[in-house]
């Protein structure tokens, strides 16, 4: 938080099925996976392309919510099912050791490509919809902090949780 790219609105890709492309979400996945994400955008990684990837069996980050399945989402489309909008507890990589509570719209549809330019169309509610407004909020320079409505209801993940064990970093 801090660094301008996360503050920029990142651009489409335009080819699919290249070695960059594939290159670019291999090191997403590692990324992700070596800090126990649940999602990154690229603009995290310092790309400013509309690509982002998400997915969780069990994650120690966030032990209470549902597994999500593993997806690459590039140049994402969301349209809100309903007006429900639900609270819930967010961190992000690029705000280590903090936790906010965030309203997010319950039901989500999103569209978009996998990295080979093919279609995706979903239908979702819960942990994976916020998953989803999250990342692709990072694409349009916005990190979660912002979408904060109570401000008591942000700080550091030790200390709004002492009892749990939430791996953080
Ligand atoms: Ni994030």
């Amino acid at each position: 938080m801090g660094d301008p790219r996360l503050l920029a609105v990142a651009e489409p890709v335009r080819q699919f099925g290249t070695a960059e492309l594939a290159s670019l979400v291999a090191d997403m996945r590692d990324t992700m996976r070596d800090l126990n994400g649940a999602g990154l955008a690229a603009p995290q990684i310092g790309v400013g392309l509309r690509v982002v990837i998400f997915g969780m069996d069990h994650n120690p980050r966030y032990p209470e919510a549902d597994p999500v399945p593993f997806t690459v989402l590039i140049n994402p489309v969301l349209a809100p099912v309903g007006d429900d909008m639900e609270d819930g507890w967010e961190g992000c990589l690029s705000v280590p050791g903090m936790r906010g509570v965030v309203p997010r719209y319950k039901h989500l549809r999103y569209a978009g490509v996998d990295a080979d330019g093919q279609p995706l169309d979903r239908t979702v509610s819960n942990f994976h919809a916020r998953v989803v407004q999250h990342e692709v909020d990072h694409l349009d320079g916005i990190l979660y902090p912002r979408r904060i409505r109570d401000l008591t209801q942000f700080g550091f993940t030790e200390a709004l949780f002492p009892d749990e064990e939430i791996v953080d970093d």
